[in-house]
Formats: structure tokens, sequence, C-alpha cells
């Protein structure tokens, strides 16, 4: 049987503030299915043409399936809502690429006919439940994964280094002021204000507070300031440090996704559509290549090549495996289509969350660029994967 595939678009995004991890986060004292129901209602509220009833499923990407965010927190996202049990939902890992996984499995469910209205996020609570926290590797996984770095992604940041000496410290720590300095830039700009819903949080100290701004940057980021760091993954000689790697992080970011007749049908207006994904896997100890292969293949898949991005949003889980991809497709680092308002090194990483919300930046970059036509959102995902997604502006 062949059949055309429906036409996907994305038609809202939103996200929590994003926090630190640990007591001093704001999200200490928040559950992780507290930061993804506010983002849920809010999509109703942003768009009132559509109804929770119209939701066919709900799919969350979340790395940790483990305590709070276990027993399906996809499912239980619509029923803390109180939208009734006739909602489904499902949880999804793919580490890092979580969210942006569970962004895909929506396109595809759309594309395909299964469903035309789908909510799919992304949410980590680093906090609660840190990195690794529970896990039980297969006694072989070491040996098969190439050796005790492949389960420390700062350490698979360092190796990049050591097989591209060309990429040096001092260029990760440019990459990482450059980042800080855009994200300034556009949190002052306003940029973030219609992306984040506001949660009334309460500090561990008991301090009541609306949680309306990241945590994480680093405004007023120097070189010196960065090149007197320390490197946690290795010492000495080590490259890596807390200025120019992600963070470790709280929150959650949502899509709203439909088949554009539907939407159009709603009159609600479409922000992008999507055109091609891919995911790829590489070796593990150097995970964070692989959104190279990826974003090779779903250029392939759409007839484009890396020429034909006026946006692209790489999630920086460490500012050389970002600088690895710009080198490889012959981009300069300050490329102004690259992480405009910044990227993760400021912002942080929430691991699950942060595929969607490189979907929610290119949103916002596409609307205020209506001349841009194609977009990229790639990023690397431990364990050695990569996962690319291009989309196409619609205003
Ligand atoms: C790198 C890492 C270990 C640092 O953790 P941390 O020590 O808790 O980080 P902090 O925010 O406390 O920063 C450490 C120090 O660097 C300083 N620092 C961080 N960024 C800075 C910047 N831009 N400029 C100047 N100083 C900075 C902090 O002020 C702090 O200084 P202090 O020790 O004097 O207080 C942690 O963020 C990490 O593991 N990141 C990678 C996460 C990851 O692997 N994600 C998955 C990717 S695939």
């Amino acid at each position: 049987m062949s059949r055309e595939l429906n036409e996907v678009v994305v038609v809202d995004a939103v996200r929590t503030a994003f926090g630190r991890a640990g007591e001093k986060g704001i999200f200490w004292n928040t559950r992780a299915e507290d930061l993804c129901v506010p983002l849920v209602k809010a999509l109703i509220e942003r768009n009132p043409a559509l109804k929770p009833e119209m939701i066919e499923d709900s799919i969350w990407g979340v790395t940790n399936q483990v305590k709070e965010q276990g027993g399906t927190i996809g499912r239980m996202i619509p029923i803390l809502a109180e939208w009734g049990w006739e909602i489904p939902g499902c949880s999804i890992d793919r580490m890092c690429a979580s969210g942006l996984t569970a962004v895909g499995f929506a396109v595809s469910h759309i594309a395909s006919g299964m469903a035309d209205c789908l909510i799919a996020g992304g949410v980590e609570h680093m906090g609660h439940l840190p990195m690794g926290f529970m896990r039980d590797p297969h006694p072989r996984a070491e040996e098969l994964l190439g050796g005790p770095s492949a389960f420390n992604m700062g350490m698979t940041a360092e190796n990049i280094h050591d097989r591209h000496p060309e990429l040096t410290k001092e260029m990760a720590d440019a990459y990482a002021k450059a980042c800080q300095d855009k994200t300034h830039q556009a949190i002052s700009d306003g940029k973030m204000k219609n992306m984040i819903v506001p949660i009334e949080v309460t500090l561990a100290d008991g301090t009541q507070m609306l949680a309306d701004s990241d945590q994480q940057p680093r405004p007023g980021t120097s070189m010196d300031g960065l090149a007197g760091l320390k490197t946690p993954f290795r010492d000495p000689d080590g490259r890596v440090t807390a200025g120019n790697a992600s963070g470790l992080n709280d929150g959650a970011c949502v899509v709203l996704l439909m088949n554009r007749m539907k939407a159009e049908a709603l009159n609600l207006k479409p922000k992008m559509r999507w055109v091609a994904s891919a995911v790829a896997g590489v070796d593990p100890t150097v995970m964070g290549i692989a959104p190279v292969p990826a974003s090779e293949k779903a250029l392939e898949k759409a007839g484009l090549t890396m020429d034909d991005m006026d946006i692209i949003e790489i999630n920086e889980a460490f500012a050389v495996q970002a600088l690895y991809f710009l080198d490889r497709f012959g981009i300069k680092a300050d490329d102004p289509r690259v992480n405009r308002w910044g990227g993760a090194i400021a912002y942080g990483h929430p691991l699950a969350a942060s595929g969607p919300r490189l979907v929610a930046f290119l949103c916002g970059l596409f609307q205020e660029n209506p001349q841009a036509r194609y977009g990229l959102t790639t990023m690397c995902v431990g364990r050695g994967q990569g996962y690319s997604v291009i989309w196409e502006n619609c205003n």
C-alpha cells in the first residue's frame, strides 16, 4: 500500500525557564511533572482553538525514567493537567535526544495519518535524578562501547580534542564566550519572553518566586575567567571546563504539532513544516561528532545542502563538539546562522528538554526572519548518536 504523507507543522512551542540542578536551583522543590503541566496548559491558553480532547497522544522524552520521571510521565502529564483519562501518553529515551525523538515520533505519526494533533516534549530534572542515576550497565557495555570514557560525556569531549588537536581550548573558550554574549543579548532583547511559561516555585530556603528566567547564563564571561577554570574531566592537560561545557540543569519544553490541514481548519498559524529527519550512530567515545553524519543523512533525504540552511540550531553539549560540526561543514564559528540567540553552554542542557528547546528557538528565529527558508535542529547523544531535523519556515 502506498500513501501520500500528510504535511506536518509545528504550531507552538513553550518551555520552562532552565534552572541549575541542585539545592541552589530554582526548581529544587518542584517535581519534574510540575514543570510539564503548566506548559501543556499554556498551549491551550495560547491557542484557544485547541481543546485538550483534540490531542491524540502526549509523547515525552525523558532520559532518566525512574522515581518522579518514571511510571510513564508522558501519560501522567495530561492526567495531572486534569484533562481526563482519554488522552494517552508515553515516555521515550534516547538520552539527550529523547525530546527530539519525541518530536520525531510525533512527526511520523502525523505524516502517516495515525494522528492529526499531538504534543511532544522533553523534561529532565537533573537535580532530583542525576545523570546515570540507578543505571546498571551490562558487564560487556564498557568493552563494547570502546572503553570507560564512553560513560562520561566530558571525557568524550576531551577525546574529540585529542583526535582533533586543531580544535584548541582557546577556540572552545572563545566559542563559549561568544555563546554567553549572544545569550545575554537575546535575553536582554526579550527573545525568551514569549517562549518561557513562568512557574511559581519555592526555593530551598522557603522563599517563593516566579521562575520566569533562565538561571544558568553567565553574562560578562571573559576569556581570562574561562582560561582559569579547572578541567574536571582530565587533570592535568584537560581542555573541557565548566565554562565551555553545558551545565547540569532542570527544565522542560513542549511542542504542539499538527497535520497542516487540521491547523488551518482551526485557524492556527503553522510556524514551520517538517522536511526531513535522520539519526546516526558513531563511536561512543567521541559521541559529540554525531551531528555531522546525522545532518548529512537528513540533508540527503531532503535533497538539500548545508548552504541551504538559513538557521542552524545545534545543541552545545560541549564547545568542542559544536566546533567539530562547524569545521566539518566549513562553517565559521561566528557564522550568524548558528545559534543566534546563544545555546546550551549558556542556557543549560536539561537533557531531554534540549531537543524541543532547539525547535522552540527555531520557531522564534523563523518568525523574526521570514526571509529564512530552511533551518536545522541537531544534537549529539550519549552512547554515540546524533539526531538532526530539517524544517521549513511557514512565515
Ligand atoms: C562541567 C561540570 C562538571 C561543572 O560542574 P560544576 O562544577 O557543578 O559547575 P559550576 O557551575 O559550579 O562551575 C564550576 C566553577 O566554574 C565557574 N564557571 C562556570 N562557568 C563560568 C564562566 N562562564 N566564567 C567564569 N567562571 C565560570 C563557576 O563559577 C564555578 O566556580 P567556583 O568553583 O569558584 O564556584 C558540569 O557542568 C558537567 O558535568 N557538564 C556536562 C554535562 C553533561 O555531560 N551533559 C550531557 C552532555 S552529552
